[in-house]
């Protein structure tokens, strides 16, 4: 047997060793990240997942282990050892938090060879990503993603000793199960013992917690992941994972007010970050007017103004078909932007037609008035009502969309948080959170022609809102909440039904017949009818909290093994074909050949 390691132990991670520890002898293992020749001295940089230190060989000191040292290469594993020292005058590296130090190696041992990466392991390199999603093992061994994933791992402890003290139980529910509503596609999987007939994997464990409930379990939680076949972007993936809770006996502040109190123990154990509770709240509707989304991201201004009764029989027929049309028209004052070039504002009309906008109407104020194409259509007091409206002085732009309410406010509000963020208005280490309440219940699909849930089926509406279900379902409130950080859904629940009149209710309005109801969540409505007690929850998006605290732009980032926008692994190369055999097995014939 060849113990290579014999007697040797690690006394202590690279990047915990300091100058308090000059003069100790240490015994280090990690991953060569640069070898430097010095005339004689070699220098090797020695990465662990805690850090990196120096090590120093000197020819004359140590002979044997200089001679190893001589052929080693970027990504070897080795292990030294030997005494901590202090840098020489003028070589201490600030930059570094074991800069003030190097290692004496007196022995080294190669533990193993490695190829020549096909990529630079540092922080620095600009490797495609694809490349470095193909060789992910690789790109994990760099330092920001070593962190990003010991910072989640410390939000899932943190969540899990919070939840914990209040009294939460983490219970596992089923991952092969029939298809949870949460609005996505599903991703199936088929069974080989009941032939034509598939599981789903779940998009949330919604079902399973109200079961437990029904049961008496009294508070849930659960870390879990979650499968969505959706259009995926940089804050999605197909699974992801949730932070899952779900309480009995209580209304809606019950669970906001312990929810608040975990992401305040969670900013506060990650970041060392003061959250203010209780945390701010804003109805649907008022988000909707100021900020055009129901996802408002508060770290700067620039809200929106609903123009329309000013603007009604003007002369501009692109607002006032709007107008007519139902629609309205919404403005946003862009501080100091008059000076953008021709292009710049192309570009903004570009960017507010991926949402549907047909234009992008602008004025720029300047000392002498307006300057715009669109100044001729309107009076002198028209422009005075909406200068006043919009604050508006020399210097700013003004920008307006014109359109049904879903167009205008989503149009204008995504370039809102455009504007923000390339103006700078954005910092990463602001945290501004926001409750969005007082969702509307249901939303009309025009394709399907039927009423559906905005949240799930399950979500119970406003008490004073049940008399609506029968006259104006489109206007009933749900008991549902958001919470909203920079912009960002990080979480969102809901108070449940735990009637089954109003569960069937729910169900007729939004065509879903008895039958169909039965068939998806039979077992839900039969436990509606056992005893259920009030109850409500709410799941957080784990990656997409680690991802703010971490400052991450993408999801990926936070994610060790993450699928690209195509849901597929670079590394492992899923989804992959499978052999005709398993395919008869499961009583599957293609369609479609991969290609
Ligand atoms: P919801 O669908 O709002 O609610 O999901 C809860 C949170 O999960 C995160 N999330 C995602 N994160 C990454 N990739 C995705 N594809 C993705 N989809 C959702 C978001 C979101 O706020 N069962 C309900 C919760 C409840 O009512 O208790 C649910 O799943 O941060
Ligand atoms: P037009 O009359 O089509 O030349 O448009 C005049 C200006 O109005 C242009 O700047 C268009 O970008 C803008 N515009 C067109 N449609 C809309 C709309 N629905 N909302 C706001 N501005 C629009």
């Amino acid at each position: 047997m060849n113990d290579i390691l014999g007697d040797w132990k690690r006394t202590h991670y690279c990047g915990h060793l300091s100058a308090a520890d000059i003069g100790r002898e240490v015994c280090l293992m990690g991953w060569v990240m640069r070898r430097r020749d010095h005339g004689g001295l070699i220098f090797i940089d020695l990465r662990d997942r805690e850090g990196i230190v120096q090590l120093a060989l000197d020819p004359d000191r140590d002979p044997e282990a200089h001679a190893k040292a001589d052929r080693v290469r970027n990504e070897f594993v080795v292990a030294a050892r030997g005494m901590v020292s202090r840098r020489p005058e003028g070589t201490v590296n600030p930059r570094m938090t074991t800069g003030e130090v190097e290692i004496e190696v007196r022995e080294l041992r190669i533990l193993n060879t490695a190829k020549t990466p096909p990529f630079m392991i540092d922080e620095f390199g600009e490797v495609a990503e694809n490349i470095r999603l193909k060789h992910r093992f690789l790109d994990l061994r760099r330092p920001a993603l070593q962190q990003n994933l010991m910072l989640r791992h410390r939000v899932a402890r943190t969540v899990r000793t919070y939840l914990d003290g209040q009294g939460f139980l983490e219970i596992e529910t089923p991952v092969l199960t029939k298809s949870t509503p949460e609005g996505a596609r599903d991703y199936l999987v088929p069974s080989r013992v009941n032939p034509g007939t598939f599981y789903a994997l779940p998009q949330s464990p919604q079902l399973f917690k109200q079961l437990l409930m029904v049961s008496g379990f009294d508070r849930y939680c659960q870390i879990v992941k979650c499968f969505r076949d959706e259009d995926l972007r940089a804050d999605r993936q197909p699974e992801f994972t949730q932070i899952d809770c779900e309480m009995s006996f209580v209304n809606r502040d019950d669970v906001l007010a312990v929810m608040e109190g975990m992401i305040a123990t969670v900013f506060r154990e990650a970041l060392g970050v003061e959250v203010q509770l209780p945390m701010q709240r804003m109805t649907y509707a008022e988000a909707m007017e100021r900020f055009g989304v129901d996802n408002p991201d508060l770290r700067f201004g620039l809200e929106l103004r609903d123009i329309s009764a000013i603007v009604d029989g003007c002369g501009f027929k692109v607002f006032t078909d709007a107008l007519a049309g139902g629609g309205l028209v919404k403005a946003m004052n862009a501080k100091g932007c008059a000076g953008f070039s021709r292009k710049e504002m192309d570009d903004l009309t570009d960017f507010v037609k991926i949402y549907g906008a047909k234009g992008l109407a602008y004025v720029k104020v300047t000392e002498d008035g307006w300057q715009s194409p669109i100044a001729k259509f309107f009076d002198a007091e028209t422009m005075a009502e909406i200068d006043k409206t919009l604050g508006s002085a020399p210097g700013d732009l003004l920008l307006f969309s014109a359109d049904t309410f879903r167009v205008a406010n989503e149009s204008l509000g995504r370039l809102r948080v455009h504007l923000g963020n390339k103006l700078g208005l954005t910092r990463k280490d602001e945290f501004r959170f926001v409750w969005v309440t007082d969702f509307p219940l249901l939303e009309w699909d025009g394709e399907t022609r039927r009423h559906v849930a905005v949240h799930h089926p399950f979500t119970a509406p406003m008490d004073e809102d049940v008399p609506l279900l029968d006259t104006d379902p489109g206007k009933a409130r749900a008991k549902a909440y958001d919470l909203v950080l920079n912009g960002s859904e990080i979480g969102g629940g809901s108070i449940r039904i735990h009637d089954q009149a109003v569960q069937s209710k729910m169900f007729n309005l939004m065509g879903i017949g008895a039958e169909e109801a039965r068939e998806k969540f039979g077992f839900l409505l039969d436990a509606l009818e056992f005893g259920a007690p009030p109850h409500g929850g709410i799941a957080f998006g784990l990656d997409r909290l680690v991802m703010i605290l971490t400052g991450s732009d993408s999801i990926r980032d936070v994610i060790a093994f993450p699928k690209t926008q195509k849901a597929t692994c670079l590394m492992s190369e899923a989804p992959g074909v499978v052999d005709e055999k398993q395919l008869r097995e499961l009583s599957i014939r293609l369609a479609t050949r991969p290609k």
